[in-house]
């Protein structure tokens, strides 16, 4: 028997999530991010867009060849040659999906300058080949929210009688509300012919605030899928957050009763993880897993808590899997230590891996004497997955106030050491313009962000740099208790991933538009 009320959870971190700019991840990251989703209970994945270029196809596949639980779904345009790209890189999946999808507002339907006639045919021909490949077809018009509602209705019957299973509808642009989201759905459902032998699914984006509250009130108009990223990474002001949705459904269940497969208590890693690998890093008043959602400083609030944790608390923090900050480990900590503390904090790690992780928190532990689980999860998060031909030697900075700020840098590059000194308006500044004096590149620097990992003066700084060539884009990260040395790692690491990224030839998202649905 189907529970009417359990919705499914449709998660797209790995295709619209990444495909906002600067948040691309290697194909490594991809699969540790798709086996967590699994394991969390996520149903569906959304793996990639397979068209896109050799390294998404790759990244679905071996996503499709090593998934346990969820459905593996692949993004395509409405074309045969996108459709059948993505059934070849989603079939390797136990449970394979196909994502096809065409713009259908008056403005995208100019785009490929199709008629609504020559569209409804093309939705026909595509959704039946889609389904000749595989029975789990998902198709999205596109824009929905802003397509005429009668042209609406005759889409998704075109789609339903082809043979797609879910009806996805995207509010591409983020500009319903939530009672007209609820409305849009409870409206198709009792008009489209057909509508009641398919799955509705409601895709937000969160252009105005209202990315959660229009995918719950889509559930309440009844849909049964909500597509979501984690940390709601997504182009412009991104996706419908996971974390959000679920913890809603699961902490006013009196008011929203449904429910979903997710293991609350994994939100929290996964969420760490998605920040770290995409570069994009956590407000620290977002809901649920920013690092202040659980925080109460003010005097009033702390008296609260110390009396109930219910009087300022909806939530436990364990429900989201945020143990109570301790003091972990010091410099005498062993390698078996380390391993069991990173195995609770989600991290299993090889030998090869604790090796060198090892290497790293010795030098830490040299630094600083007390190092707590956030020290271990920021020396988690940096550690490139991708050959170096860049590596910082040495570093010496000279700043303070009315004197010059100087960098004096040797880089091993390809093997060969070569120093250099520069002077900038800042430490920082001075030490970047030494890497550009000895790797000379054009990347524009995009983004430049610092913070403190625990408090205390003797804090470790983690940093992401985003770097821009010729619109392919890198993020490096690093952590220090060194502020310019984790700067400058963190450039190094941005420069030898855009490294890796010149070298690959190949189509990149940036170079296939939506566009070209024919
Ligand atoms: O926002 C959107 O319309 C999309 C579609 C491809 C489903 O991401
Ligand atoms: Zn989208």
């Amino acid at each position: 028997m189907t529970d009417k009320n359990r919705v499914v959870i449709f998660d797209t971190t790995l295709r619209d999530g990444e495909q906002s700019p600067g948040a691309t991840m290697s194909h490594a990251e991809k699969l540790e991010i798709a086996g967590l989703l699994d394991e969390m209970g996520v149903d569906i994945i959304e793996a990639g867009f397979p068209i896109a270029s050799e390294g998404d196809f790759e990244a679905v596949k071996a996503i499709s060849e090593q998934t346990k639980n969820a459905v593996i779904c692949g993004l395509a345009r409405a074309n045969f040659k996108d459709i059948d790209r993505c059934w070849e890189a989603v079939k390797h999946a136990a449970k394979p999906r196909i994502h096809t999808f065409i713009g259908t507002s008056e403005l995208h339907r100019a785009i490929p300058n199709l008629t609504m006639d020559e569209m409804a045919e093309k939705i026909h021909e595509t959704v039946s080949h889609a389904r000749n490949l595989c029975d789990n077809v998902q198709w999205s018009p596109m824009d929905a929210t802003r397509t005429e509602w009668d042209y609406l209705c005759r889409v998704v019957e075109i789609a339903i009688k082809a043979g797609a299973t879910t009806i996805n509808i995207p509010d591409t642009v983020g500009y319903t509300a939530p009672n007209e989201s609820a409305d849009l759905i409870r409206r198709l459902i009792a008009n489209v012919p057909g509508a009641d032998e398919v799955v509705f699914a409601t895709h937000c984006h969160n252009d105005l605030g209202m990315a959660t509250a229009n995918s719950l009130a889509a559930v309440e108009g009844g849909a049964r899928q909500i597509e979501c990223t984690i940390n709601g990474l997504g182009e412009r002001a991104g996706n419908t957050a996971l974390e959000e949705v679920v913890m809603a459904m699961k902490v006013r269940h009196d008011i929203i009763p449904f429910t979903t497969g997710i293991d609350s208590t994994k939100l929290m890693n996964i969420s760490r993880r998605v920040a770290a690998v995409s570069g994009f890093a956590v407000q620290f008043n977002k809901a649920i897993v920013g690092k202040n959602a659980f925080a109460h400083e003010s005097g009033i609030h702390q008296d609260g808590m110390l009396k109930n944790a219910e009087t300022f608390e909806i939530m436990r923090p364990e429900d989201v899997g945020l143990s109570e900050t301790n003091l972990v480990m010091g410099k005498h900590s062993g390698r078996a230590a380390l391993r069991s503390k990173l195995s609770e904090l989600g991290f299993e790690l090889g030998d090869n891996q604790l090796k060198d992780v090892f290497v790293r928190f010795k030098a830490l532990a040299d630094q600083k004497k007390e190092i707590y689980d956030e020290d271990l999860i920021a020396l988690m998060q940096v550690g490139s997955d991708v050959e170096d031909r860049i590596k910082l030697a040495a570093l010496q900075v000279s700043c303070g106030m009315d004197l010059e700020k100087s960098a004096e840098m040797t880089l091993v590059i390809d093997g060969e050491s070569q120093t250099t000194r520069q002077t900038g308006d800042g430490p920082v500044d001075a030490a970047f313009n030494a890497v550009k004096t000895l790797f000379a590149h054009s990347a524009r620097l995009q983004l430049y962000q610092v913070s403190a990992v625990t408090e205390g003066t003797d804090a470790q700084a983690t940093v992401s740099v985003r770097l821009e060539e010729d619109g392919k884009i890198a993020t490096g990260q690093s952590a220090d208790v060194d502020t310019v040395v984790a700067s400058v790692r963190a450039y190094i690491d941005a420069l030898n991933r855009l490294l890796v990224r010149r070298e690959k030839s190949g189509g990149d998202l940036a170079e296939v538009s939506y566009k070209d649905a024919g």
